[in-house]
């Protein structure tokens, strides 16, 4: 309910337009003074008269039958106050018929928007480092889903490079399939840095692996059997952990795709004139730009990740013809993505202009033990179980005798580990902690979804005993239910928001709000009382909460629990 256009509705001004209106209506945050106000002084000039006449005027021409329970003129000023009973009424009418479509639209109908997110690299960690992509980027899928844009989620995976030689090298010399059976790509990692270890002394080594990456390259059927062995191993380790985090993707094209689609670009580069031969490589030069050279070709005839990003985003704009296409990648590749934007803009590709890069911070723990200093790096994996395990801990402490523990485990500790990725502004870097995120009370996923679990248990201990009751909504008619009325209100305007700045903080921050409005109105109100049009009125409130955390929630990918 746009709350503004309603108001607009009951002005009946012959002489002042919808539109100016709207820009002039503002919502008071002193609802003591009223709940919106209309100033009237950029209004006297047009009309001739005082701010105070014009007031006047527009204060005795409202319409105070509906919506507005009172108007008053004061000081040139119209004060809008909203009739309580009636917002609660039509509020949660509406979000209580709507249930779990209450936030979607059609908006995006026809238009796909491209996600490409998490990005993870074949043979090597899925480490902490990734949460941020990975969390930000299926947020950002959900959300313009729900928008009802067409989507496509693309794991852009790092599928190419001359790490692979080594790769190979590596296992055959150090490695064990048992063992890789056994522990995934966790052991590959462990050969891999064994490698780098070994050829400090043994640079033969660095000669084999140039000469398997080339085998490769060619197509040689060995070369190729173990790489695809090392990705599907890989595939299989993170999908476990995309499993966890209710992560899905519609593509799978990883860099290696676009190396036949390379000649191509770098036809159409040379064409327009674009590069230039410098120490024998190939370059984009962009110091108009006050930015370095893009690279396209090493001296060796190599491409790079640049000329890579190029071809991959003419590919995607001839596959998909793209509204938009999101990018979802660490801030430490800013200065890539601002140089092959600018190479395609100077191809002269101007959907370059529909191409954002979604940056974002970095993500390091607070906890010692699994700090990344010593050298370690900290699998996602086991970050998610750990997480799990100590909310088990504190459910056996709190809840000893919560049925399906350990599935609530799990949907709390992975939820706090991707609500801490997705609550702050993307782009600041943030200090993971466990007992922080874990948390029943504060800015948390678990204390969102303890007050979801809570509406939930109040509709359980109603039971059905209030089904065909018509609710009461004067009863409803006090400052913690209006507030919370209103909140709910906003959130598909709030998702616009998100969507429209690329921020699922957004959606947090705001069902942080909504929590703790609720929890106000719960304790005023009791809301199982003799009355039963009153009960059902609060309940329906109530219901309204439960919709708005399980919508927000499951947009953020965190799973909201019935019961904790
Ligand atoms: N695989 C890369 C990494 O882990 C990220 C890829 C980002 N996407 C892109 N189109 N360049 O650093």
């Amino acid at each position: 309910m746009d709350f503004k256009k309603l108001i607009i509705n009951e002005i009946n001004s012959d002489c002042i337009g919808a539109e100016e209106l709207n820009t002039l209506l503002v919502e008071n945050t002193d609802k003591e003074m009223g709940d919106y106000a209309l100033p009237c002084f950029k209004l006297a000039k047009q009309l001739r008269k005082s701010p105070v006449a014009i007031a006047e005027d527009i204060c005795s021409s409202t319409a105070t039958d509906g919506f507005i329970k009172e108007v008053r003129a004061v000081n040139g000023y119209v004060n809008f106050f909203i009739d309580d009973k009636k917002l609660c009424e039509d509020v949660i009418d509406e979000v209580a018929s709507e249930g779990e479509d209450y936030g979607r639209s059609n908006q995006g109908k026809g238009k796909t928007v491209c996600v490409e997110y998490s990005s993870v690299n074949i043979a090597k960690p899925f480490h902490i480092g990734h949460l941020g992509t990975t969390a930000i980027g299926s947020a950002l899928y959900k959300i313009y889903d729900f928008l009802g844009y067409n989507m496509v989620g693309i794991n852009h995976l790092g599928d190419w490079g001359t790490q692979f030689g080594r790769m190979i090298v590596a296992y055959k010399l150090w490695g064990n399939k048992d063992e890789v059976d056994r522990e995934g790509v966790k052991a590959l990692a462990k050969y891999y840095t064994r490698f780098h270890v070994e050829v400090e002394n043994h640079t033969e080594l660095a000669d084999e692996a140039r000469e398997w990456f080339k085998r490769i390259e060619q197509g040689d059927a060995e070369a190729t059997a173990l790489f695809n062995y090392f990705k599907e191993i890989t595939l299989k380790d993170v999908g476990e952990v995309y499993d966890r985090l209710n992560v899905k993707f519609d593509s799978w094209l990883g860099e290696s795709f676009y190396s036949d689609k390379i000649p191509a670009v770098l036809e159409d580069l040379r064409a327009k004139h674009l590069t230039k031969i410098s120490d024998g490589a190939e370059l984009v030069d962009l110091s108009d730009y006050n930015m370095p050279p893009c690279l396209i070709v090493k001296q060796d005839g190599a491409t790079l990740y640049a000329t890579r990003d190029i071809a991959a985003a003419h590919y995607r704009k001839e596959t998909y013809n793209f509204f938009k296409l999101l990018y979802v990648v660490a801030y430490q590749q800013n200065l890539h993505f601002k140089q092959f934007f600018k190479v395609l803009e100077l191809e002269g590709c101007d959907w370059v202009k529909d191409m954002v890069h979604v940056s974002y911070g970095m993500v390091s723990l607070a906890d010692g033990a699994m700090s990344t200093r010593k050298g370690n790096v900290v699998w996602l994996v086991d970050v998610l179980d750990k997480a799990v395990e100590k909310a088990k801990s504190i459910i056996d402490e709190k809840n000893p005798s919560l049925p399906d523990k350990d599935e609530v485990a799990e949907a709390v500790g992975v939820g706090a580990v991707i609500f801490s990725a997705v609550s702050n502004a993307r782009i600041k870097d943030i200090v993971f902690s466990f007992d922080r995120v874990l948390s029943f009370d504060g800015e948390t996923s678990p204390y969102l979804q303890y007050t979801h679990a809570r509406c939930c248990s109040l509709f359980e201990k109603a039971q059905t005993a209030y089904d065909g009751i018509t609710p009461d909504y004067s009863s409803v008619n006090n400052a913690s239910a209006k507030e919370l009325a209103i909140a709910i209100n906003s959130f598909p305007a709030v998702i616009d928001d998100a969507a429209q700045k690329y921020e699922p903080c957004i959606i947090s921050k705001y069902l942080i709000d909504v929590a703790q409005l609720f929890n106000r109105f719960y304790m005023d109100n009791r809301i199982i009382t003799e009355n039963a049009a009153q009960t059902k009125a609060r309940l329906q409130l109530v219901k309204c909460t439960k919709i708005v955390l399980s919508n927000g929630l499951k947009l953020l990918g965190i799973c909201p629990v019935e019961k904790m």
